[in-house]
């Protein structure tokens, strides 16, 4: 069997019950790699694009239950207008060409950030892949697009208030729990391992609840490099991992 054959199925030093079930990905080094190549930043978006479909199909194939990446961010607004507007075009032009397969393949598309801001014809891709994968029972794949971890929770907490205003929610209610049902993440559990490739120590303001008992894996990988052997690699760093989650 070719190498390409066998890492289809999972690999057999790994062991399946002990697989995280949510695993997010910030998928940094794209312009690095580029720059490398003697190209141009763009040309690393859209490698990136590619490496982020083979993850995700790695991660259905190795029966992960919900993969998570960071797309944009809300300081991204803050890159040169041509490279922002081209991820625009990425992410409309990467839905509309995908959406066949992600309905065949039983992923179920989810979108978290302030999509209000996004140009129009993205938000009306975006609510069409959402919906049409809606019913799906596969792999849950989200896409943090305009997201902001703070303004994540500051909007959950706004959210709350109004509620406490109303009367419908009081003070001494709120919990944990009750506070993760205003998140973007209300329906699914946070993620196990977190993954950042390029060598970059930072949460860069993602996820920032979510994260609080994630394993981070670190790879000087850049993003676009990053393929199944590489996921190997995190996930057998993950599973030497000992979790104990604030006990002994
Ligand atoms: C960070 O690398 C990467 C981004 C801000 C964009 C990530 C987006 C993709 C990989 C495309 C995903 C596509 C879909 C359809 C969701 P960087 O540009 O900061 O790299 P650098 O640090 O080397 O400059």
């Amino acid at each position: 069997m070719s190498p390409k054959l066998i890492l289809q199925e999972l690999p057999a030093d790994l062991d399946r019950e002990r697989l995280p079930k949510h695993v997010a990905v910030i998928m940094d080094g794209n312009g690095r790699w580029a720059k490398r190549q003697g190209l141009p930043r763009i040309a690393g978006h859209s490698r990136g694009a590619s490496t982020l479909k083979e993850l995700l199909r790695c991660c259905k194939d190795w029966g992960i239950e919900a993969l998570t990446t960071y797309a944009f961010s809300t300081e991204n607004w803050g890159r040169p207008l041509e490279e922002v507007d081209f991820l625009m075009s990425l992410f409309e032009g990467k839905l509309r060409q995908e959406l066949r397969e992600m309905v065949k393949e039983g992923v179920k598309i989810k979108f978290m950030g302030n999509l209000q801001a996004l140009p129009k014809s993205l938000q009306a891709e975006i609510e069409r892949s959402v919906a049409e994968t809606e019913q799906n029972q596969g792999i849950r794949f989200t896409v943090a697009t305009n997201y902001g971890g703070r303004e994540e929770i500051v909007q959950a907490a706004r959210a709350i208030a109004s509620q406490v205003k109303l009367g419908q929610v009081q003070p001494e209610e709120i919990d944990e729990a009750l506070f993760k049902r205003y998140l973007y993440t209300a329906d699914v559990c946070d993620p196990d391992l977190l993954i950042r490739t390029s060598g970059e120590m930072r949460l860069s303001n993602f996820m920032l609840w979510q994260m609080a008992y994630a394993e981070i894996y670190i790879t000087d990988t850049l993003w676009p490099d990053f393929d199944r052997k590489e996921f190997h690699r995190a996930l057998c760093a993950y599973q030497q991992r000992n979790r104990r989650f604030g006990k002994v």
